[in-house]
């Protein structure tokens, strides 16, 4: 009893710290890759599956309460021929964008990359038959472009995602298997993603909130074990450059590098089930963002944004110190939206005259507001303004010198004051731009 009583206080002291001794220290490469990241800024998401066939987006199982026996028809139609990864790269790049994140596998289940874990994939189920995700893995390398796996976690296929979520109800011919054997299988899944594409950006991933009740306000309890300490330990040991990111709505879990923000500027919660402001962490920020109001591709989506709203959520996402990952949902002939390449060509050309302000900045000394942003670099404070009707920027203050307040374009310098009721710059003479006028404040 004595021994069991002394054992069970050695216990209790010990187990506090070896939990701490467990808790998540990123890699000298993850440090590196995480400041990479953050001065990349700006990403193009990619949703690309067999539901492009149907032209519905990628919610489309669900949504149309579509049958496994039925969905599974799919593949058979999926033969993109004008795929061509050179052309998805070289459109990126020329858009200023410095990484790619790509579903190797949505909710709908079906492995857009050659598994040897199952047959529906695109290898065995296509008439394609080939590894579209090693096509373009082997093209971001030669073009320096980073590659990030978008995978979900959530799955409408398989029999072994049990207990199942709350999407997908209507779903008919859904079995009931093990949970223990769909960890696994992700687990096989990941471990191919990590070895058979060389040295990827990350992954990301997505479908938590799915073994979460919503009561149209808030979610309820998590209902199963993900099992992330091993999931994210495994990435870190076989790619510790890897960032792993989870679109699960809620703030840092240990073992991210990290955190996204679906639809919305970081603690904005526009959306109502978004993360909220009080639960944004200290590693780097993703904001992502659709061209039209579709992830994948909607043959009847007709919402695209202007280039100038994109612009300006690509202007607002780094004035909150947030990367954007903007989003195209390719046809399934293989092609992108013309509509789609055009927006990010011109949100490119901007960034040719402008990328100065974005790229290596981090969020700026004056929130951000509907009227300007700030984005900071060393020594130099960039503001955007953003409507051309403001004759005064203001902020209650400036914990720095400033040494000189100049237009970027024209270098005319400002009058500005700089005192106890915070900083004001008169703006009432610059000649501003429809789009984005930018002041630049060179501090001492
Ligand atoms: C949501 C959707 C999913 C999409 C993702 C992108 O989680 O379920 O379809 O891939 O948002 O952010």
């Amino acid at each position: 009893m004595k021994v069991f009583k002394s054992r069970f206080l050695l216990l209790t002291f010990l187990l506090p710290l070896c939990m701490n001794a467990q808790e998540y220290r990123p890699t000298v490469e993850n440090i590196e890759a995480r400041k990479w990241f953050q001065d990349s800024r700006f990403g193009l998401f990619i949703h690309w599956g067999v539901y492009s066939v149907l032209g519905d987006g990628e919610w489309v199982m669900n949504n149309q309460n579509i049958s496994i026996e039925e969905y599974e028809k799919l593949p058979n139609f999926f033969n993109p021929i004008s795929f061509d990864p050179k052309k998805w790269v070289s459109m990126a790049n020329d858009a200023g964008m410095k990484y790619i994140t790509i579903t190797s596998r949505h909710h709908d289940g079906f492995s857009m990359f050659d598994s040897k874990v199952t047959d529906y994939d695109i290898v065995d189920a296509t008439p394609y038959g080939k590894d579209i995700i090693k096509m373009l893995a082997d093209e971001c390398r030669k073009q320096g472009i980073k590659l990030f796996f978008y995978y979900s976690l959530l799955d409408w296929n398989r029999d072994d995602y049990f207990p199942r979520g709350r999407s997908g109800k209507g779903i008919l011919g859904r079995g009931e298997g093990d949970w223990k054997d769909y960890i696994d299988f992700m687990k096989s899944q990941l471990k191919e993603l990590l070895t058979n594409y060389g040295k990827i950006g990350g992954i990301w991933f997505d479908g938590h909130w799915d073994q979460k009740e919503w009561d149209g306000n808030k979610y309820g309890e998590l209902k199963v074990d993900w099992h992330y300490d091993e999931i994210y330990g495994m990435i870190h040991r076989m790619q510790p450059q890897a960032l792993i990111g989870n679109n699960h709505h809620i703030g840092v879990i240990d073992g991210e590098d990290f955190q996204m923000f679906e639809k919305d500027l970081p603690g904005n919660n526009s959306t109502g089930w978004g993360t909220p402001a009080d639960q944004i962490g200290s590693v780097p920020l993703e904001v992502c963002e659709t061209i039209n109001g579709s992830w994948g591709f909607n043959l009847q989506d007709r919402k695209h944004k202007s280039d100038k709203e994109l612009i300006h959520y690509l202007i607002k996402a780094a004035g909150y110190g947030s990367n954007m990952l903007l989003n195209v949902g390719p046809m399934p002939n293989g092609e992108i939206q013309p509509k789609h390449e055009s927006s990010l060509k011109a949100i490119g050309d901007w960034l040719k005259q402008n990328g100065e302000t974005i790229y290596g900045t981090r969020k700026g000394p004056i929130p951000p507001n509907d009227d300007y942003v700030s984005t900071q670099r060393g020594k130099t404070v960039y503001v955007h303004i953003l409507n051309p009707e403001i004759d005064l920027i203001h902020t209650d203050k400036v914990p720095f010198r400033i040494k000189e307040i100049s237009d970027m374009k024209n270098k005319t310098k400002l009058d500005y004051r700089n005192d106890r009721f915070g900083l004001s710059i008169d703006v009432s003479n610059l000649l501003k731009d429809d789009l984005d006028t930018v002041i630049k404040i060179e501090l001492r």
